[in-house]
């Protein structure tokens, strides 16, 4: 016991000789969960342990080893090396120097860093005993939001490089009767579509090679739930992402004896790294967090991490906008931004947002054919510049921000002609193109520079830019660098690399700008570069019903601040509808203000009003969602401001059927039982009457015990209720 103690210590190295422990436990606590590694006899490190944490963390030290099957080897292996004892599926594999290709990593040392009163750092060295390999693997606890991050560094002293086939960045064991995979596929305008099964022997892997828009078929988020699949309140769940904005990997393995790893990293397809001698190979971070209390605990877990520690200032304010993307597309001027200028100052909305179509002369950027990768104003569009536009917007008293897609060109462009080698593209094959363009070579530090000063001139252009939006269209077809010369295979991880190294440039000189994540949709979506991002773009569909199911499903994973969500034309429901889904995240418009009645616009400017008063319980509070679109006629959810004085609830019938909308109250959540509410709805129709009206008064414990019928029916298929403390 004493031993252990000394063993969790902050801030000590601690190497165990092995004759004196027989077996060490290393417990990473957060506040309801653990995950506990051992070091066994042999030295092999193993995770023993993933679920709720014990109340004598002592006790962690008689979790007994698995009993394994003979072919099963290293099966509760906690990062399994390939080529000696193990047979399932490898987290690592390497190729030695010298051409051997087995490893086996035994334990060296661990120590745990408090780097907050919140974060432990607990780090485990591993060590093959006949190469010079290291492997250190890192398990950052937050502990208040009950997250963990888990990568690796490996490295080596070997004579010469070796040869990282596969470089996942963690592996967990997880056991249990049964487990319920809920995956995401999709597609240009159907992003998040969610598949729920129960896992079956063998492997199941979720994976992307698209390089870039790496998520358009699939994004990497995904949750497992043991024994049954978990609810919005009951059940065991694991929600999990990888944060890199490239090719990813995860596999599912139930081995014969029911245990179940999931290995998560870079996807090694194509990929294999060659490694200098003592140089760090850093595998990006699997991020969960596990839930016994079902699906609703564990996304506020990853809602509370990534506004407290991921997201780029996820603390912090956020812009409404108008967009002209689809009001205009390609066709546009000066005087028509002019015109759009007021139009964001009559919505109320505080930024205009110009979107593609602003740059090129050589080839005008006047469709989706031609100019990308030119960023000067197109001298017809704009003869005066952005400076003009920017300077209007100064005077109209709105802000004013840019779209870009600095990473791609169009073949038919100015900037192609002068550096075709800076184009990700077969040398002795035909170009392919995805939207007619092609993406450049973010491995070479030349075409990095080109990206930054892409961002760098906009800000000589307009020092006052307020946004950014950066969009990336295109998948990698004809994977080859020239710049990479013989090492071809490190294209898709240096891409990222790449990427990241422009945008951590551009936030030493910007630290404060907005950027939107945005591809073709939600292509990219990711923890990785949501570092470098405030907000993301879930998908171009922006029809309310298909985004309610979107939002839904992104929800579990992202917090509401992240979320974009436009007006637009798309749909055939009302404006109020389709602004009531678009005000639960970032609330924006892309519709053509001029064009609507009269009250369709009084409806929108005080749909605006409304939502400056409700945003930051959307954007800091606590989500909890009360009826699920994917089974229920309603969609309902609330959101509850940390302090539990206000909340605001929508409601939305999604169901066509006859008589869909149920005559029943919904039970709400989050309140504080206490505390007495009055209810008032808000974003009402002009000339219509709301039905709640503020007067009545009822307990937090009445509305969750009792609740409320927020009375949809066809003629109010959408209800916003706002929830205050009544003093
Ligand atoms: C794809 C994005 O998703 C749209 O919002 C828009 O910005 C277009 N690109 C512009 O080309």
């Amino acid at each position: 016991m004493k031993k252990r103690i000394l063993f969790l210590m902050p801030f000590i190295l601690i190497s165990v000789n092995r004759s004196l422990a027989q077996k060490l436990t290393i417990p990473i606590e957060t506040a309801h969960n653990a995950v506990v590694l051992q070091v066994t006899a042999k030295n092999d490190l193993v995770q023993a342990y993933f679920g709720e944490r014990l109340n004598t963390p002592g006790e962690y030290s008689q979790i007994k080893e698995a009993r394994t099957s003979d072919y099963t080897g290293l099966y509760q292996s906690a990062y399994t090396p390939s080529g000696s004892r193990n047979l399932l599926e490898p987290t690592i594999s390497i190729q030695h120097a010298d051409g051997n290709q087995s490893l086996d990593l035994r334990y060296l040392s661990h120590k745990v860093d408090k780097l907050s009163a919140d974060v432990t750092l607990t780090s485990v060295v591993l060590k093959d005993p006949v190469y010079k390999v290291v492997v250190t693997l890192y398990y950052k606890a937050y502990i208040k939001d009950d997250v963990v991050e888990q990568w690796s560094v490996i490295r080596h002293q070997e004579k010469g490089e070796i040869t990282l086939q596969k470089f996942a960045s963690a592996n967990l064991n997880l056991s249990s009767k049964a487990y319920w995979l809920r995956q995401y596929h999709g597609d240009w305008a159907k992003e998040m579509r969610p598949e729920e099964t129960q896992l079956t022997h063998g492997i199941k892997t979720l994976d992307s090679k698209l390089g870039t828009r790496a998520n358009l078929f699939m994004p990497s988020m995904f949750m497992v739930s043991l024994n049954k699949p978990a609810t919005e309140d009951e059940g065991k769940v694991m929600m999990a992402a990888l944060e890199w904005s490239g090719n990813f990997r995860t596999d599912l393995e139930l081995d014969p004896d029911d245990n179940l790893r999931i290995i998560s990293g870079i996807n090694n397809y194509a990929s294999a790294y060659k490694l200098k001698p003592n140089v760090d190979f850093t595998t990006p971070a699997f991020v969960y967090t596990f839930s016994s209390k079902g699906k609703g605990v564990a996304s506020r877990n990853l809602h509370n991490w990534a506004r407290n520690y991921k997201l780029m200032n996820g603390k912090g304010d956020r812009l409404t906008l108008l967009n002209n993307w689809e009001s205009t597309y390609f066709d546009f001027n000066e005087q028509k931004l002019f015109g759009l200028l007021k139009d964001t100052k009559a919505l109320g909305v505080d930024l205009f947002l110009l979107d593609d179509g602003w740059f090129a002369n050589k080839f005008p950027r006047n469709d989706d054919h031609a100019g990308l990768g030119d960023w000067e104003e197109n001298r017809k569009k704009l003869p005066n510049g952005i400076a003009s536009i920017a300077r209007e917007a100064d005077k109209e008293g709105v802000k004013f921000g840019i779209w870009i897609e600095p990473e791609m060109v169009n073949p038919k462009s100015a900037q192609y002609g002068k550096h075709p080698d800076w184009v990700i593209k077969q040398p002795k094959r035909d170009e392919y193109y995805f939207r007619n363009q092609l993406v450049l070579d973010l491995t070479n530090p030349a075409v990095q520079d080109f990206v930054f000063k892409v961002v760098d001139s906009l800000f000589i252009k307009d020092p006052k830019l307020a946004y950014i939006k950066w969009d990336c269209n295109a998948v990698i077809y004809n994977a080859y660098s020239v710049h990479l010369k013989s090492q071809q295979s490190q294209l898709y991880v240096d891409y990222v690399r790449g990427l990241y190294t422009v945008l951590q440039r551009i936030r030493k000189k910007y630290p404060d700008v907005p950027m939107m994540l945005c591809s073709g949709g939600g292509g990219r979506v990711d923890y990785g570069a949501l570092q470098y991002f405030t907000e993301f773009w879930p998908s171009d569909n922006t029809d309310p019903l298909e985004r309610i199911y979107i939002q839904w499903e992104y929800s579990y994973f992202y917090p509401a601040i992240t979320s974009s969500n436009h007006v637009t034309d798309w749909g055939k429901q009302s404006l109020k509808y389709r602004v009531d889904v678009a005000m639960m995240g970032k609330l924006g418009f892309d519709i053509v203000i001029t064009k609507l009645s009269p009250q369709d616009m009084q409806l929108a400017k005080d749909a605006v009003v409304n939502y400056n008063g409700v945003k930051s319980i959307i954007w800091h509070g606590d989500q909890y969602r009360l009826s699920d679109p994917q089974t229920d006629p309603v969609a309902c959810v609330i959101y509850v401001d940390t302090t539990k004085a206000s909340a605001v609830v929508f409601d939305y019938l999604v169901s066509n059927r006859y008589d869909a909308a149920p005559r029943s109250r919904m039970l709400l959540k989050g309140l504080d039982p206490a505390k007495n509410y009055a209810i008032k709805e808000i974003n009402v129709y002009p000339g219509k009457k709301g039905r709640f009206n503020g007067e009545s008064i009822y307990s937090g414990d009445f509305l969750m015990k009792v609740g409320i019928d927020p009375e949809i029916d066809p003629s109010r298929s959408s209800v916003v209720l706002k929830i205050d403390e009544a003093k």
